[in-house]
């Protein structure tokens, strides 16, 4: 990858060994369960965290989509963060596609749920109402600096949810930054949630999918929901053998995308005219802005970034620049950056 792409960890391209590995997989009919390789996939998630199974799915939206399916019934309410991805970035699936209501409740700084909220938000047993039934959360929480949620948010979630007959899901599409920051395995979160559905295609730079785990029954209805969806992909082992080299080795470095990204932010707070505070960076996210002296604005810097030096940069729907740091975003790439933004503001 020669130009800098710094968009999303979405864009990076599968590693050399995943190309061969696609290239040698044992495949199957997986719709009749007969491929080696995705079984072979969704027995290592399931393995991983500590879940009865694993299902492969298309991407993490689909993955959202099977999980809050198998968790909820029609006229049933899931419980979301009003910055989360399941409730602004999926189409409204859960509602167009399963009959699911979503009640999106305010989160803190880095994308909590406050409990005594959820708490007051649980339906009452009243024909009116819908029937609560799950409660969401995301980690890293993409609305807030791809912050890292901690353990004890997961073990006060599993309480509310045990005290009041619900379950949990974690959108998870990219649980493995954030268990690299927490510096924990994903075990410990995983104890406390019922399903996961975990990207292979963002960080962990498979070229499509994501698996959801959880229960043999959750992942049986799972199933179910992603033949509804269309997502019963035949032989999907091509794409699977490089989702395996994700979990065994991707997981291992995303420490170095997050050194990245520090050195990113921190870099970015010597320049003129950017307004980033680099505690605020978490995991492999920077986001920042412009002071209200700059020179430019945000579209002609990126303007400039991708026409005079090959840079990509995401935007935040007008509040600021996203810069996401992956296995393609190394350390000469992050000062190419800074320079590149420092002849540009000067
Ligand atoms: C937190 C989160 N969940 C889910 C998704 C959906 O993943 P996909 O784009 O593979 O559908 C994304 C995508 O960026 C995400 O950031």
């Amino acid at each position: 990858m020669k130009k800098i792409d710094l968009r999303s960890d979405t864009v990076s391209w599968p590693t050399p060994q995943m190309r061969e590995a696609m290239a040698t997989a044992e495949v199957g009919d997986d719709v009749y369960g007969d491929d080696p390789t995705v079984n072979k996939l969704q027995a290592l998630a399931a393995e991983m965290t500590g879940k009865e199974a694993g299902l492969f799915v298309t991407s993490g939206t689909q993955g959202n989509q099977v999980a809050l399916a198998a968790h909820c019934g029609r006229g049933e309410e899931a419980i979301v963060g009003f910055d989360s991805h399941i409730f602004n970035y999926e189409a409204g699936g859960a509602g167009v596609m399963s009959s699911i209501t979503m009640l999106p409740l305010q989160t803190d700084s880095i994308g909590r749920l406050d409990p005594d909220q959820i708490k007051k938000f649980i339906r009452p047993d009243d024909p009116h109402r819908p029937v609560s039934r799950l409660i969401c959360a995301e980690n890293s929480s993409g609305g807030n600096y791809g912050a890292a949620l901690p353990i004890d948010y997961f073990v006060e979630l599993r309480k509310i949810a045990d005290d009041n007959g619900l379950s949990v899901h974690l959108d998870g599409a990219r649980v493995f930054n954030a268990t690299t920051a927490l510096g924990i395995d994903i075990k410990e979160i995983a104890q406390y949630v019922d399903s996961i559905s975990i990207c292979l295609s963002k960080g962990l730079c498979a070229p499509a999918g994501s698996v959801v785990v959880g229960s043999k029954e959750i992942i049986y209805k799972a199933n179910r929901a992603r033949k509804m969806l269309g997502g019963g992909m035949r032989q999907a082992g091509i794409l699977a053998a490089a989702g395996i080299l994700s979990l065994t080795d991707m997981t291992q470095r995303l420490d170095v995308d997050q050194k990245n990204a520090k050195r990113l932010a921190e870099g970015l707070a010597q320049l003129p005219y950017i307004d980033i505070d680099p505690e605020k960076c978490y995991t492999n996210m920077v986001f920042f802005g412009l002071t209200e002296d700059a020179p430019l604005n945000e579209t002609e810097i990126t303007h400039r970034l991708k026409n005079e030096f090959d840079i990509l940069m995401g935007g935040t729907y007008g509040a600021g620049f996203r810069a996401v740091t992956h296995y393609w975003i190394d350390e000469e790439k992050v000062d190419r950056t800074l320079s590149a933004l420092k002849t540009i503001l000067n």
